[in-house]
């Protein structure tokens, strides 16, 4: 592994950990039993994945997909005790039952990972006059944390799935007269905007309630996952320029969410943002406190009556 790492010039961080790490390496030893993780996203991807070893490890899943029926198939694929749970982050009364139904278990969650996500939606899509990639992706997490809190056990870890893309945001920030995104609308950068959210989120999260929980985002790396589905131009592109070994396995992609959530070394971490399962330096607009807060403020009006 370190001659591996040596080789492709990839360093280990302060954790121990780098680019090459995988969701299982970073979790061997950890026991979960008696834990529970509730995580979006279960059917697909980076979610399927951070379930399996997490399940593994000991952990009740609860799996959030966008149907019942898509949960209920996902969680059926490990072997640990699975509650499957229908959650569609864009449509914000979904999202309070599935917070309601949880509530109503009586569970108490240790881990919260909010994966879930679209990205670079071609042509500008709303709900409720939101556009699609803010609402899926941060404006649901929101209402679904802020409706779990009281269901999270003391010192539980919530842990946000950026992107590198965050990036991409605008030159200003999150565009608060422009949450429609009916002004110069851009798949890309309406997405970046949407992964500064969840920064801007693990931070005011972190702010606010930092004595009960911890919260933290990150950045998995670059995945051939289902998320590409509107960008076969521009991954094709990057493949022919060789840039293949930038990519990660879906089992590395999933080791930093699994780091944040269940490694050791994370304990006591929050409002922080990783990469390779080490922290990294985020947009500085991701450390603007006043837009933080900014943020939280407006996400509680969005989704207010819900
Ligand atoms: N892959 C990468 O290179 C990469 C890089 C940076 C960040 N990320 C982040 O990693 C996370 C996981 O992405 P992935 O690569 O695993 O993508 P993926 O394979 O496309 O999985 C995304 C998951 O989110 C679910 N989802 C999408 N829209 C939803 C909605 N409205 N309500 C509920 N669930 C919804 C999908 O459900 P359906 O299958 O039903 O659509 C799927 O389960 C995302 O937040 C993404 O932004 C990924």
């Amino acid at each position: 592994m370190s001659f591996l790492n040596r080789l492709k010039k990839r360093p280990l961080g302060p954790s121990g950990f780098g680019f090459l790490a995988t969701a299982e390496q970073v979790t061997e030893g950890v026991d979960l039993t008696g834990k529970v993780v509730f995580i979006t996203g279960v059917n697909s991807g980076l979610g399927q994945e951070t379930m399996r070893v997490l399940s593994k490890r000991g952990a009740h899943i609860i799996g959030a997909a966008r149907t019942l029926d898509k949960a209920t198939e996902a969680c059926a694929a490990v072997d640990g005790p699975t509650t499957p749970v229908a959650c569609e982050l864009s449509d914000l009364s979904s999202v309070a039952a599935c917070a309601s139904t949880v509530r109503q278990s009586g569970q108490s969650i240790d881990v919260l990972v909010c994966n879930a996500g679209i990205m670079a939606l071609p042509e500008l899509q709303q709900k409720d006059g939101v556009e699609l990639q803010f609402m899926t992706n941060h404006l649901g997490h929101f209402l679904l944390v802020n409706k779990l809190l009281d269901s999270l056990a003391p010192g539980a870890r919530v842990v946000i799935l950026s992107s590198g893309a965050h990036f991409a945001a605008p030159e200003k920030g999150i565009e608060f007269d422009n949450l429609s995104g009916e002004r110069d609308y851009e798949g890309l950068k309406f997405y970046g905007q949407s992964k500064l959210a969840n920064i801007l989120f693990a931070k005011e999260l972190t702010r606010r309630y930092g004595d009960r929980l911890t919260a933290n985002a990150l950045h998995p790396g670059i995945i051939l996952t289902n998320l590409g589905r509107h960008m076969k131009g521009v991954l094709m592109m990057v493949m022919s320029l060789r840039l293949v070994t930038e990519f990660k396995s879906v089992e590395q992609g999933a080791a930093t969410t699994c780091y944040l959530a269940a490694n050791p070394g994370a304990e006591g971490v929050s409002g922080k943002y990783y990469d390779n399962s080490n922290e990294a330096e985020p947009l500085p607009h991701a450390n603007d406190a006043a837009m933080a807060s900014k943020l939280w403020e407006v996400s509680e009006q969005l989704v207010a009556g819900h």
